[in-house]
């Protein structure tokens, strides 16, 4: 059990006023968590203090070799006023995962798990109130060591900041476009796709910049070895629905992202009877599957972007509608689903819901 010390704000920001226009990931609230790792003494010093800049050595180890990773879950506000989590132990146990992958030493998790619910306990007034808005939530940690040499650290700060927030895409739940990349990749086998790390995004940015250039919302990433097999979009975990079968890339690879909103897809609908398969699944299966009128639907899912239907992928210059650029019925149900359970409108027969506070 952390004893977290807290370090009360000179003044408080402004509060958004048109939750129509937050968007994801611009506004952040008035206080961070923060607490620190040096070897031998393990975490220490938890801490709520004021939002603001974190001063660093510029020898620091994250600036040189980007040893560091990231989470991302979500608080929500309930229509009868209570605040709930989704999956926290889900992440909790993905950035433990990470950690192992990033040479960062574990984190307990009952101690990631108070250091969340404290922090949005104190914040809990920025939580917005309107149909599909949330508080973003985002745990991060860097090495501090300061040194040039290619070695792990020795000392972190492990740091948790709050956004409220929309939805991840201009669009909203309307159908995005998406774009394969056929030049450059995301992760290979044995690599850190599997891991919440910030340089797989770094990778993947100027994919996403090529993409933004054409129009499209984000690119659709293949394997990194035979450029064949679907991996991932930028933001989501993709499914593509062909003959009924729900199919999603497996991560046997380790070279997608475990994502919790993916776990949460694949169990709503095996208990809802769908056939789900996490199998290699190659561009040119869905692409004949599309020609064919065997491609039903297909969505991406993601703690930010929820469940996202894709109405346009283009492959290789050549532009594949689906389903008609509608909401196919599948993501649609996922949604409601979803969100009903993340919101408190419906029950959640699984469990999943983590409760924090009163709001
Ligand atoms: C999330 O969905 O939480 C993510 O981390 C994806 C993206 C915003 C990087």
């Amino acid at each position: 059990m952390l004893n977290i010390r807290f370090e009360q704000a000179k003044t408080l920001k402004e509060k958004p006023q048109d939750e129509t226009k937050l968007g994801f990931g611009h506004i952040f609230t008035d206080y961070m968590f923060q607490m620190n790792y040096l070897e031998g003494k393990g975490w220490y010093d938890p801490r709520i203090v004021p939002y603001g800049p974190i001063s660093l050595d510029p020898c620091c180890v994250v600036f040189h070799y980007a040893q560091e990773m990231f989470e991302g879950l979500k608080a929500y506000r309930t229509a009868d006023n209570r605040i709930q989590l989704f999956r926290p132990d889900k992440n909790i146990e993905r950035l433990n995962r990470t950690n192992e992958r990033m040479c960062i030493p574990q984190m307990h998790p009952a101690d990631v798990l108070q250091a969340i619910k404290a922090l949005v306990e104190v914040e809990k007034d920025w939580i917005p109130h309107s149909e599909g808005t949330s508080l973003y939530i985002r745990p991060f940690i860097i090495a501090t060591d300061c040194h040039l040499g290619v070695h792990p650290s020795k000392s972190y700060l492990f740091t948790i900041i709050l956004s409220p927030s929309g939805s991840y895409y201009a669009a909203g739940i309307n159908p995005v476009k998406i774009i394969v990349e056929s030049e450059y990749v995301r992760a290979v086998r044995g690599g850190t796709g599997f891991a919440k790390v910030g340089g797989n995004y770094a990778a993947s940015l100027i994919g996403q910049q090529k993409a933004e250039e054409l129009g499209y919302a984000q690119v659709l990433w293949l394997d990194g070895i035979e450029h064949k097999y679907i991996d991932e979009v930028g933001a989501m975990n993709v499914f593509f629905v062909i003959d009924g079968e729900v199919i999603t890339p497996t991560l046997e690879k380790g070279n997608i992202l475990p994502g919790v909103t993916r776990a949460s897809c694949i169990d709503m609908l095996r208990s809802k009877g769908y056939r789900v398969s996490e199998r290699p699944l190659a561009l040119e299966e869905v692409r004949v599957a599309a020609e064919e009128g065997r491609l039903n639907e297909a969505f991406g899912s993601g703690t930010a972007a929820v469940v996202s239907p894709i109405g346009e992928l283009n492959i290789d210059g050549k532009t594949l509608v689906i389903n008609h650029n509608e909401i196919g019925p599948i993501a649609r149900m996922l949604y409601d689903e979803l969100t009903g359970i993340q919101w408190g409108r419906i029950p959640d027969p699984f469990h999943w819901v983590e409760p924090v506070c009163k709001g």
